[in-house]
């Protein structure tokens, strides 16, 4: 099977590595490619276009910073609608808007191009290793055929159901995530001021019911050790919380919580730039008077 990695940034050139070494042979194309050199010594072929990648792979696999852009690269122009052919299978890792990935699949409906929605959790490292969580939205024939590039990308995956059902159950762990970090942040906060040794409070939250993502993994490998090198920004974080929003507004449901937790990250823009890690909304918490 021939793979076509679109988007080779922090998250699509770990994939295309993931690929290569699992023996599947690699296109990718990014007009912004940061290490040209490294991908291309370990086997991954470059493309200079879209095109070129569509004529050569069946599964293309796309790593995008947003969903105007995922749009563009499937239904523009010079897309991948525009040479599709029988067979090719779009995944889209990117974490998008459902409304958007939802419009996507109604325009390629009577087309040869099928569609899954597969956004990822375990960020560039997971990328690397091949040990990223994918959280799949599609038909599950078309899940089934991905198998090879599931295998090559991912630990786990789980088939959350139709197309778009994937990216809104992205949203709503990132919200979780997000709300999470600010409640651990809150805490930490307290038990400073109360002269409390952190790290011994979070190992006793880690044998309890309070432990989660963010006391589990979060605080030891970026935030206790003032690492912030997750490789997850603010920007990316800010645009993921954005798309909940929406979801929510959408949905017309009653979320306090949320809405509260949604207020403090976009405070937190004039304090935390774009570049920073997310995990550093801890401090923003921290600085809160
Ligand atoms: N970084 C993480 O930890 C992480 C974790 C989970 C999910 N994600 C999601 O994965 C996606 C990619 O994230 P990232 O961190 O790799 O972002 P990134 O900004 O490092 O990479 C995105 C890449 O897309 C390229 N690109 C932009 N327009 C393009 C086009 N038209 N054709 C081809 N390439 C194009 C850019 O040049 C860039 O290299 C985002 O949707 C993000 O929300 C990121």
């Amino acid at each position: 099977m021939k793979v076509g990695l679109i988007g080779l940034g922090n998250m699509g050139s770990g994939m295309a590595l993931s690929a290569v070494r699992a023996g599947l042979s690699t296109i990718g194309f990014d007009p912004a490619i940061a290490d040209r050199a490294a991908l291309e010594a370990a086997g991954i072929v470059l493309a200079d276009s879209v095109a070129d990648v569509s004529a050569q792979a069946e599964v293309i696999v796309l790593s995008l910073p947003n969903s105007a852009i995922v749009e563009d690269v499937v239904l523009g122009a010079d897309g991948l609608l525009h040479h599709a052919r029988e067979g090719q299978i779009v995944l889209d890792t990117s974490t998008a808007d459902p409304a958007s990935t939802l419009r996507i699949a109604e325009a390629l409906r009577d087309s040869p191009l099928r569609f899954v929605d597969g956004p990822v959790s375990g960020g560039p490292k997971a990328a690397h290793a091949g040990s990223m969580t994918m959280l799949l939205g599609g038909e599950t024939a078309d899940i089934h055929a991905l198998q090879p590039v599931l295998d090559a990308l991912t630990a786990k995956c789980v088939h959350v159901g139709p197309v778009g059902a994937g990216h809104s159950a992205k949203l709503f762990n990132n919200l979780l995530c997000g709300i999470n970090l600010l409640a651990v942040g809150e805490a930490i906060r307290v038990a400073r001021a109360a002269g409390l040794d952190i790290e011994k409070i979070l190992q006793g939250v880690n044998a309890g019911s309070g432990r989660s993502g963010v006391t589990e993994v979060n605080c030891p490998t970026w935030i206790l050790n003032g690492a912030f090198d997750s490789g997850f920004t603010m920007k990316l974080m800010r645009k993921d919380l954005g798309l909940a929003a929406e979801m929510i507004e959408n949905s017309g449901a009653h979320a306090p919580l949320s809405q509260e937790a949604l207020r403090l990250w976009k405070a937190s823009a004039g304090q935390l730039g774009d570049a920073e890690d997310f995990n550093r909304i801890v401090e923003f918490v921290e600085r809160q008077s």
